[in-house]
């Protein structure tokens, strides 16, 4: 169940934009409209997400630590495991970022008969994950050569090298092949073992769905179903400085492949892949762990108002009497 109704949805999605565009001529819509829309939504709401985010109170400093924190001189710190400065943080977050370096020390717990509790290290996911993120991020990074004329020097060598193997009329791209095969791996993973099984649900499919025929309709358009790049990128050229126009005859792919683009654009700031602002302002990775080094106050620390007893007790004394419940104060 919670696999197929996320894949029913990407399937009636895909009937609905290529009957749009084939029979209804809905370019307008889905060329123009959606991407609009799409794009405003995802603005809104990930500026709402990361407002409410931070204005949460976050009382106490709670840095998840694993090693020994800053003390005496001759004691020795490990300043990434428990960073103690703004830089240590940065250092810490940035190796979190970039290399998934928590997610590197995975383990796995089994118990065996004996009965004997056995851990051992599960690296697949981090290398899965990281694949999976660095190649979207190349991915997105070549796909500026749409929006941007001329094309800069970066972006034409960030294509070259990721086509570098020259494999087929266009060149496969190293990365698309990365992605489909992490993507893949982070599916059957979620499918294959009983216990991610049990716990993944419709809004973990979905991304996954989603990501899978946006690349796939990519990989379609660039080496099977070809489109004319040059008005795709008129298109594209057109939207990014606010005077759209629709160029007669892209083919119906690349509608279905900026359709679910958009897509995972509006539905971003709703879902588990908001981690991607989230990380930055969790306070478990974002803070010094200096708490004996310096007193932190509450900022709002404002004088309560308070009810004591004693106040308590001369509001209700007659009625607490009458109720023969024991009073301090006669
Ligand atoms: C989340 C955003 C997007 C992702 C993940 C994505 C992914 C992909 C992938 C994997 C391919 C296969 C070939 C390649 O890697 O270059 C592709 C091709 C393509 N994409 Fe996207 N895409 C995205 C957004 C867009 C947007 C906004 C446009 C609109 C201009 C676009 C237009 C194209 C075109 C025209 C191709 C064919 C390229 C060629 O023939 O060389 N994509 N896309």
């Amino acid at each position: 169940m919670s696999i197929m109704f996320p894949l029913a949805i990407i399937l009636l999605l895909l009937l609905l934009v290529v009957g749009g565009v084939s029979y209804a001529h809905l370019e307008n819509v889905f060329g123009i409209f959606i991407p609009y829309l799409a794009l405003a939504i995802f603005l809104m709401g990930f500026i709402y997400r990361i407002l409410s985010w931070a204005k949460s109170p976050v009382p106490f400093r709670i840095t998840t630590v694993c090693g020994q924190e800053k003390s005496l001189d001759w004691i020795k710190a490990n300043r990434l495991e428990s960073p103690f400065t703004t830089l240590d943080v940065i250092k810490r977050m940035a190796l979190e970022v970039l290399l998934f370096r928590s997610l590197f020390r995975n383990t796995n717990t089994e118990l065996k008969e004996g009965p004997k509790v056995i851990h051992w290290s599960a690296k697949w996911l981090w290398l899965a994950g990281l694949a999976f993120h660095w190649a979207l991020l190349i991915i997105l990074l070549r796909h500026l050569r749409f929006f941007i004329e001329p094309v800069p020097f970066a972006v034409d060598l960030i294509d070259r090298l990721d086509t570098l193997f020259a494999i087929g009329v266009p060149a496969l791209c190293l990365t698309d092949v990365v992605i489909v095969a992490a993507i893949t791996h982070l599916f059957l993973r979620r499918v294959l073992v009983p216990k991610i099984r049990y716990i993944s649900l419709p809004a973990d499919y979905f991304p996954l769905f989603l990501l899978l025929s946006i690349i796939g309709s990519g990989m379609l358009m660039r080496h099977i179903y070809k489109v004319d790049l040059i008005k795709v990128k008129e298109l594209a050229l057109s939207l990014v400085s606010f005077r759209p126009v629709i160029p007669e005859g892209i083919g119906v792919i690349f509608y279905v492949h900026l359709f679910f683009v958009c897509l995972l654009i509006a539905y971003f700031p709703f879902s588990k892949l908001m981690h991607l602002g989230g990380v930055f302002l969790s306070p478990t990775r974002n803070l010094a762990n200096n708490n004996r080094a310096k007193r932190h106050t509450n900022p709002w620390n404002y004088p309560v108002k308070v009810h004591t007893y004693a106040e308590y007790e001369d509001e209700f004394r007659e009625k607490m009497k009458t109720a023969a419940i024991p009073v301090d104060k006669e």
